[in-house]
């Protein structure tokens, strides 16, 4: 079944609004956030065509293969950093429950920060943004990426992305997993800023105990991912036994 107005209307019990074609489903979150939107809206978009990702990239969501979804949240300041994990920890969830079905064993784990892996390759992205009224938090946007059926064969993200469908080996219907991921993204946002949402992500983080080689604004580091800090920052230890607290980079195994 195709994703359209009339499905979500009658499936999602909650504010939303549909786009067959968005620019960024983040950027008409944003917007209607600061319009009043009360906290668990979100907008849906079959197709984005300025789709972002992290660290300024670009995210593509090519018409009727992909999921893009932006739900608006109302956080508690001192648990924004939390909404990274929440995204990834419910997208990684949602796949465990689609993954139980499939008739061979699929593995699901978090790349830290925020890369949903299917089999390894990355499924799956979140970029969280927030509004600000001089230093007073309006709220925040959680922006998850799915790719359902997107073929990357014969693209140069072949060996790196990979799709739910031909990963599982059976269709999946993009609204019946908007509905599920909507549920632990509920679950997770009444749990914000408990120390087991954390411990919940932590859990699944599969860089962990790994040498890594971590790209960040400031340099790069190489050395073991011993853990992760009280914000979810990674804890890196390098070859001369420096530890360093990195909060954001590009991290690559090896
Ligand atoms: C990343 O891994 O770099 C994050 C990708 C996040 C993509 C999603 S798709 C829905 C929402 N709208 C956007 O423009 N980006 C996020």
């Amino acid at each position: 079944m195709s994703l359209n107005a009339d499905t979500l209307a009658a499936r999602l019990k909650r504010p939303h609004r549909f786009y067959p074609h968005a620019g960024s489903t983040n950027d008409l979150a944003r917007a209607w956030l600061l319009d009043g939107a009360p906290a668990g809206s979100v907008i849906v978009a079959d197709e984005q065509r300025s789709g972002r990702g992290r660290l300024g990239r670009g995210w593509a969501t090519p018409p009727g293969v992909a999921l893009a979804v932006s739900v608006i949240l109302l956080p508690p300041r001192d648990a924004l950093h939390q909404l990274t994990m929440l995204g990834a920890l419910s997208i990684a969830e949602t796949l465990d429950l689609l993954a139980a079905d499939a008739p061979h064993a699929v593995s699901v784990g978090i790349k830290w920060p925020n890369d949903v892996l299917l089999a390894g390759k990355k499924v799956s992205g979140v970029l969280v943004e927030s509004e600000w009224a001089w230093d007073t938090l309006r709220g925040a946007v959680v922006g998850m990426g799915l790719n359902v059926r997107v073929d990357f064969s014969g693209t140069d993200l072949a060996d790196k992305a990979i799709s739910i469908e031909p990963s599982l080996g059976r269709p999946v219907d993009r609204t019946d997993l908007l509905v599920a991921l909507l549920a632990r993204v509920d679950h997770w946002a009444a749990r914000l800023g408990t120390p087991g949402l954390q411990r919940a992500w932590t859990d699944r983080l599969v860089t962990l105990g790994q040498r890594v080689t971590v790209s960040t604004a400031q340099g790069t580091y190489v050395g073991l991912a011993e853990g992760v800090g009280v914000g979810g920052a990674l804890l890196l230890r390098d070859d001369h036994g420096t530890l360093h607290t990195l909060h954001a980079g590009d991290i690559a195994l090896g």
